[in-house]
């Protein structure tokens, strides 16, 4: 299994603090906020990881993270020149993928559970993370019926039919380049991640799995000052990546 961080984007909410380096490098604690979804990579044993970064910070991530090799991992990096969309990630990704699997993660998600094991059992489709939130319109919303199976994905419905949110760690088999690939933006204007969620899911190839702790999508003020607090408060989570 291969990985790749999704670590580009404007950040446009978060300025002034993103006029002078990328979100995902600002502090969460005591640590970027890119170690945290890279723990979650290599916590399940993934060594080789793609970087996707924007343009106008890149060397700031080269500088921080190198070859890999102080993770004992490789890294790799590619430039997304603008950002569009979360499904791109696996265009700009394709020949790094080269027909395995690959768990992509946003570079600002910070989960607590650990993972691994899900994402070592992966075998073929699509997996994702769903989680309970109480502002559900501001992400992909998954519903279920009575037996927990998921019956739809809805990106940042108004009206959103149930409270769990699809979390930023997506596990896919190689059908995610072509599916990426026949993507049409959306009105917004990008390639959606849940437009990919949505074609496994109609095929029954989609396992959308409930987590039960803690889980920040920290690309608010708010959330990152939440976030900051919760790591400073749960620090053994990380004891393993401690150096
Ligand atoms: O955090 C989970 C949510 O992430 C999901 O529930 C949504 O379904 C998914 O669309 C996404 O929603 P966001 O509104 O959080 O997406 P955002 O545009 O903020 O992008 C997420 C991260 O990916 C962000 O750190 C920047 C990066 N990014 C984004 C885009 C659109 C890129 O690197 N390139 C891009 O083209």
């Amino acid at each position: 299994m291969k990985g790749i961080i999704l670590a580009g984007g404007k950040a446009t909410r978060l300025r002034p603090l993103t006029l002078i380096t990328s979100k995902q490098l600002l502090p969460v604690y005591n640590k970027p906020m890119i170690f945290y979804p890279l723990f979650t990579l290599l916590r399940a044993g993934i060594r080789e990881i793609l970087i996707i970064i924007s343009p106008e910070y890149a060397g700031h991530f080269m500088r921080l993270l190198g070859s890999g090799k102080q993770f004992n991992a490789k890294f790799t990096y590619e430039i997304q020149e603008y950002p569009r969309g979360l499904a791109d990630a696996f265009i700009i990704g394709e020949d790094f993928i080269d027909n395995g699997n690959v768990a992509m993660i946003l570079g600002d998600n910070i989960f607590a559970d650990d993972l691994s094991q899900d994402i070592k059992n992966f075998i073929k489709g699509g997996m994702v993370f769903a989680k309970y939130v109480n502002d559900p319109e501001r992400y992909g919303v998954v519903d279920f019926d009575a037996n927990g199976r998921a019956l739809s994905i809805e990106e940042k419905p108004k009206n959103p039919k149930s409270n769990y949110c699809v979390t930023g760690l997506y596990v896919y088999d190689q059908q995610v380049i072509e599916i990426a690939k026949n993507l049409k933006p959306s009105a917004r204007g990008e390639l959606e991640i849940t437009d990919i969620n949505n074609f496994y899911l109609q095929k029954g190839q989609l396992e959308v799995k409930v987590i039960k702790n803690n889980w920040f999508d920290a690309g608010t003020f708010d959330s990152l000052l939440k976030a900051s607090n919760w790591v400073a408060e749960n620090q053994s989570l990380w004891e393993e990546f401690q150096s």
